[in-house]
């Protein structure tokens, strides 16, 4: 009897004992708790009118569009004002707005976004449309055309087949369109990212004028992922001659037109923008 007693106040002194750190845990778990992060909804989800083949297409794209904004963000990071980045947005501009974007783009709350793979707006019996951002009628929608699936190339080719950045269109390669898409949809980038200059060497020119507009530009920031991207597929750029570089040389007069390039000639990329306006480029 006197046993047991002394080895029922040693267990209730071990349980008491072993209570408190267990306590303070439960404390320190509820202190964490009320400052953790709220859950976003980060998947951009692909509506019920994507059949099975057409879900794998675009899942592919948009796990592929995710690869070029998180090397983007971490050649960002560790580098932030390298010359990729001072090239596409100037010697003035500041990475972070550049982070910011990408960062919604991979980590933000997507909401109420869809790709969709019907065609509600009849938009895809045009012949050189391959989606497009639903606008007034969806904003959160964005509709990617049959086209897309025999048109578009997938990231490994990027750089191949002659491919080059300065004069083809990099819509071409299905992760970068999408991520043009992506920064048309309202919830993703809150209408901040615009069109201010769309060829390569108009971009280029931007990022030396407005550095500003240059980190807000949609196709300044589709250049510089590709650009930093490409360096990881290939042991060189795929930038190419840079059309009007020679502007104010002599030589010009010299060089003959450059010839158009397939990509070139066949696609007007044609998409809706915020203000309603049909936007068609070959770049
Ligand atoms: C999915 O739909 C597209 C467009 O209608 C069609 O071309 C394709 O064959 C369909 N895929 C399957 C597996 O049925
Ligand atoms: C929205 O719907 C109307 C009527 O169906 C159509 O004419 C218009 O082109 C659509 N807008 C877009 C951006 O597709
Ligand atoms: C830079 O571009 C923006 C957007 O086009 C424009 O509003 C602004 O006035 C420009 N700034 C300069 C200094 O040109
Ligand atoms: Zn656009």
């Amino acid at each position: 009897m006197k046993l047991s007693s002394t080895f029922f106040s040693l267990s209730l002194a071990i349980v008491s004992v072993s209570a408190a750190p267990f306590r303070s845990l439960l404390q320190a778990r509820a202190a964490v708790d009320a400052v953790s992060f709220e859950a976003v909804d980060a998947v951009w989800k692909i509506h019920e009118s994507c059949n099975g083949t057409q879900r794998a297409q675009i899942s592919r794209a948009v796990s592929d569009m995710k690869l070029l904004a998180t090397s983007s963000l971490e050649h960002l990071l560790n580098h932030p004002v390298d010359s990729f980045f001072v090239t596409y947005f100037g010697e003035a501009a500041d990475p972070a707005a550049v982070i910011g974007y990408f960062s919604q783009l991979m980590y933000g709350d997507k909401g109420d976004a869809l790709l969709r793979c019907d065609d509600p707006d009849g938009n895809c019996r045009f012949d050189d449309w391959n989606g497009h951002w639903r606008g007034d009628n969806a904003t959160e929608e964005t509709v990617i055309c049959d086209r897309s699936y025999s048109t578009r190339r997938p990231r490994e080719q990027l750089c191949a087949f002659n491919f080059d950045l300065a004069t083809d269109n990099p819509n071409t390669y299905f992760a970068a369109d999408l991520l043009h898409r992506a920064f048309h949809v309202p919830n993703f980038v809150h209408g901040k990212v615009h069109h201010h200059a769309d060829s390569y060497h108009d971009c280029l020119d931007l990022a030396k004028t407005n550095a500003t507009a240059a980190v807000e530009n949609q196709h300044s920031l589709q250049y510089f992922a590709l650009d930093v991207f490409s360096r990881k597929m290939t042991k060189w750029d795929c930038v190419g001659e840079v059309e009007g570089k020679m502007d104010d040389s002599a030589s010009q007069t010299t060089q003959p037109a450059p010839q158009p390039t397939p990509e070139t000639q066949g696609t007007k990329d044609c998409h809706t923008h915020a203000d309603g306006s049909v936007h068609c480029g070959t770049h």
